[in-house]
């Protein structure tokens, strides 16, 4: 099937002047992820649920969707003479692809893939940048995810919806019976004030103090000094939580603990926390790591590990404030 730029530009964004390669790379990406849908949506039938019986670089079991949706994905990106470079959370390193791209793409290209096997919705996210001047090394993708070009994801849930911003704003699409994705959302807006939170309660006791209090604050609801009592939910795929978090606010955590000292927490600033912040962003929310924007963070190495608290801006305001205190 053939993607045109036009179909996901709208024609206003065009004013912006978005440069050509950024569009096909983003055609690129969203093609990768028809694939991926496909290859989702057929599950046991094509007998590709359960383990890989490999690793990732990160110590995790890799599913075999896991691994067929980051082959893809690299397969598509290196015959696109625009992309330069990719990084993949499944991948050890980053992997070079075409000596004049002007673009880098680093994907997950399957989050929440232990909800596979139970078919409940799973994405992949990516975050394109654009490649510094020079040799293409580690560094060229350490780039804030303020400096990003752009960001999105595709959710393979009860429908398959592409969700990207070029920072123009953000922009959902559907995926027909035909197999081309439809717009049907322009500029969603992340409500400033909810009443839903996710977060894994399992992880509560290793929380530190504030995330605790935080928390006890939500679960005191109308008695508490909140003033209002709160839901909770928890998909446990973090691309479908933000997803719900841009349909109709909320917030989501992953706060760092304890345990580890030297692992400020389970997501992924490059894969996962920055384009996914990106998006809430363009939408009015906001994300941070409870002491700094997400968008603001100085990357050190491709497969950090972050704090994340993101969602409606009230939320994520006050999260940061008791910090401070
Ligand atoms: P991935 O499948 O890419 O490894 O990411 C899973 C992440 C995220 O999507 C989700 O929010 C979180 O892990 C779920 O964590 P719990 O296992 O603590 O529920
Ligand atoms: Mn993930
Ligand atoms: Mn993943």
């Amino acid at each position: 099937m053939m993607i045109t730029l036009s179909q996901f530009i709208p024609k206003h964004l065009n004013t912006h002047n978005l440069p050509i390669d950024l569009g096909s790379v983003l055609e690129t990406i969203v093609a990768a992820c028809v694939r991926i849908n496909g290859q989702v949506r057929q599950g046991a039938l094509a007998g590709i649920l359960g383990e890989a019986g490999t690793g990732n670089v990160q110590g995790e079991e890799q599913k075999k969707l896991d691994v067929i949706a980051n082959r893809l994905l690299i397969d598509a990106l290196k015959t696109n003479p625009a992309v330069a470079g990719l990084a993949s959370e499944e991948e050890n390193t980053f992997v070079a692809c075409n000596k004049d791209g002007g673009y880098l793409v680093l994907f997950d290209p399957l989050d929440g893939s232990s909800n596979i096997d139970v078919n409940i919705s799973v994405g992949t996210i990516f975050s394109i940048l654009a490649k510094p001047e020079g040799a293409l090394t580690t560094a060229s993708f350490l780039q804030k995810g303020r400096d990003q070009a752009g960001g999105g994801y595709v959710l393979y849930g009860p429908q398959t919806q592409l969700v990207f911003t070029l920072k123009h704003g953000v922009f959902v699409f559907t995926l027909d019976e035909a197999g081309s994705f439809v717009q049907t959302l322009a500029n969603p807006q992340v409500p400033e004030q909810t009443k839903e939170f996710a977060v894994n309660m399992s992880n509560q006791r290793h929380w530190f103090a504030s995330m605790q209090q935080y928390i006890a604050e939500l679960l005191a609801g109308d008695t508490g000094v909140r003033g209002k009592n709160y839901n909770m939910r928890w998909v446990a795929s973090m691309v479908a939580e933000i997803h719900r978090i841009l349909m109709r606010g909320g917030v989501f955590m992953y706060p760092q603990d304890r345990r580890n000292p030297v692992k400020p927490g389970k997501l992924r600033l490059m894969y996962e926390a920055n384009p996914l912040s990106l998006v809430l962003e363009q939408a009015g929310g906001a994300a941070g790591n409870t002491v700094q924007d997400m968008l603001d963070i100085q990357p050190e190495s491709l497969h950090q590990r972050v704090a994340v608290v993101m969602g409606s801006r009230e939320e994520v305001e006050y999260v940061a404030k008791l910090h401070y205190e």
